[in-house]
């Protein structure tokens, strides 16, 4: 058992948890930030995704413990003050989700991507977006809100 402070979302939270609880299961079922969701707990969906100090992160690869000097930014954490950033907005606009199961992960990975990279052309969304899995097969569309998100924001992602 560890005790440690993870810091999300701009709060600090302290947590106890067993040395090698993933991150994913911290934010879940400690801190019931449930939109962060558990998909193939293998690494291999994208589904946990979060940012860990601006990079995309799978936070069921990660042990809890060891994000607790990070930053970390979950799908909760990005609305301020009721406004969606630019990637939020442009998901709902473009309906880039069916399920809505593999969203909150595609919106961090594309959140990170944009803060990179303000304006990436469509093979470069395709390489950075690659390991985000989407059962329903709304690629299309997610592609088209990730393009309307680089133009509405102009950096301005997350
Ligand atoms: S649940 Fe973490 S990558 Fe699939
Ligand atoms: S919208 Fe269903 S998994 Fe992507």
């Amino acid at each position: 058992m560890s005790k440690f402070l993870l810091h999300i979302n701009g709060k600090s939270y302290p947590i106890e948890a067993q040395d090698d609880e993933s991150l994913l299961s911290v934010l879940r079922n400690h801190l019931s930030l449930t939109g962060t969701k558990y998909g193939c707990g293998e690494g291999q969906c994208g589904a946990c995704t979060v940012l860990m100090d601006g990079a995309a992160t799978r936070s069921c690869q990660i042990p809890a413990a060891a994000a607790a000097d990070a930053k970390i930014m979950t799908i909760e954490g990005l609305e301020q003050s009721g406004r969606l950033t630019p990637v939020q907005e442009a998901f709902l606009q473009e309906g880039a989700f069916q399920c809505g199961y593999c969203t909150s992960g595609m919106i961090m990975a594309a959140s990170a991507l944009l803060h990179d990279n303000h304006a990436p052309t469509d093979e470069q969304i395709v390489t950075a977006m690659n390991g985000n899995v989407c059962r329903c097969g709304t690629y299309p569309r997610i592609l088209a809100a990730i393009r309307r998100a680089s133009s509405a924001s102009a950096g301005g992602a997350r």
